[in-house]
């Protein structure tokens, strides 16, 4: 079987099917993914069971993979599979996590809209999702698109951002949460980074309004002054049009490329089980190497 796609928005985001995802891809298989990823930047694949190892593997066709920030919470991980992020409500004995721990708190972060490790140099090119175990309301994950973003922006906006950059930090959405119990050597281990407001998508040569939760201000630009730009900016690129919201069935599995989109969780009851893993490439040189 060859690649099928079916679009799911009018915008971006297509249903993905024809390749069976437990084996890694061979090289056509990667260049029709890429192809299909540098058009519609979220594919959903339906009825994937994949094991820890299946995922990691193939994700690791596209590119080395990011762990994020496990680099500082060093907490006890649930994931055999140390190269996969758990993404769910739970702790590492597998038991529902309280509310108001940390882990709790992580489940909150992923509710802002954000592209996976913006914080760091380099950032994040694709995510793969894994829906385990789902709750039966709410949870869904919703995705907008960056390029829809752009090309809708009046071109005085363009203009005024065109040479920006904005600062981005990891702790920002921890913080904003009230949570601001991290050590001086926590806070060194992932020093803030900037990015261009605008970039070009290189597989698809569009370009992107980079924006999201993890930027905390506009370079040279005093703090409430970038920082409410950049919250109308975030307004406008994530308005309902732009959005695709993703209902999750177990086996699912949706990747998107956090170069040109945004995406958050939305609530759910956190006394059921939402158990979702996440593989991560870097967006390395080596990477996506087909994919332009
Ligand atoms: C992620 C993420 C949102 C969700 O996996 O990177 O932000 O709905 N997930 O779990
Ligand atoms: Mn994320």
């Amino acid at each position: 079987m060859t690649l099928q796609l079916k679009p799911l928005h009018p915008l971006f985001a297509a249903e993905a099917s024809g390749i069976d995802l437990t084996q890694a891809p061979t090289p056509e298989q990667r260049k029709a993914i890429n192809a299909a990823m540098n058009q519609y930047a979220v594919l959903v694949w339906r009825n994937q069971p994949l094991s820890q190892a299946q995922q990691a593997a193939f994700a690791l066709a596209f590119g080395p993979l990011d762990i994020g920030l496990k680099r500082i919470f060093k907490r006890p991980e649930r994931m055999d599979d140390e190269r996969l992020i758990d993404i769910s409500n739970l702790n590492a004995d597998g038991r529902i996590a309280d509310r108001g721990t940390t882990k709790a708190l992580s489940g909150f972060a992923n509710q802002l809209w954000h592209s996976d490790s913006s914080f760091q140099d380099p950032r994040a090119a694709y995510s793969m999702l894994h829906a385990v175990a789902i709750p039966d309301a709410g949870g869904n994950t919703e995705f907008a698109d960056l390029r829809a973003a752009y090309d809708a922006l009046p071109q005085r906006t363009r203009d005024e951002i065109q040479d920006l950059s904005a600062e981005h930090f990891a702790l920002h959405t921890r913080l904003l949460l009230g949570d601001e119990a991290y050590t001086e050597d926590q806070k060194k281990t992932m020093p803030p980074v900037s990015w261009p407001l605008v970039h070009t998508h290189p597989g698809s040569g569009r370009k992107v309004l980079f924006v999201g939760v993890h930027a905390t201000h506009i370079d040279g630009w005093p703090i409430a002054e970038g920082r409410m730009f950049l919250a109308d900016l975030l307004e406008h690129a994530t308005q309902r049009e732009f959005v695709y919201a993703h209902r999750w069935q177990v086996g699912d599995l949706v990747m998107w490329d956090n170069r040109c989109t945004l995406h958050r969780g939305r609530r759910y009851d956190l006394t059921q089980r939402r158990d979702m893993r996440r593989a991560t490439v870097m967006d390395v040189p080596e990477a996506l190497l087909d994919a332009v």
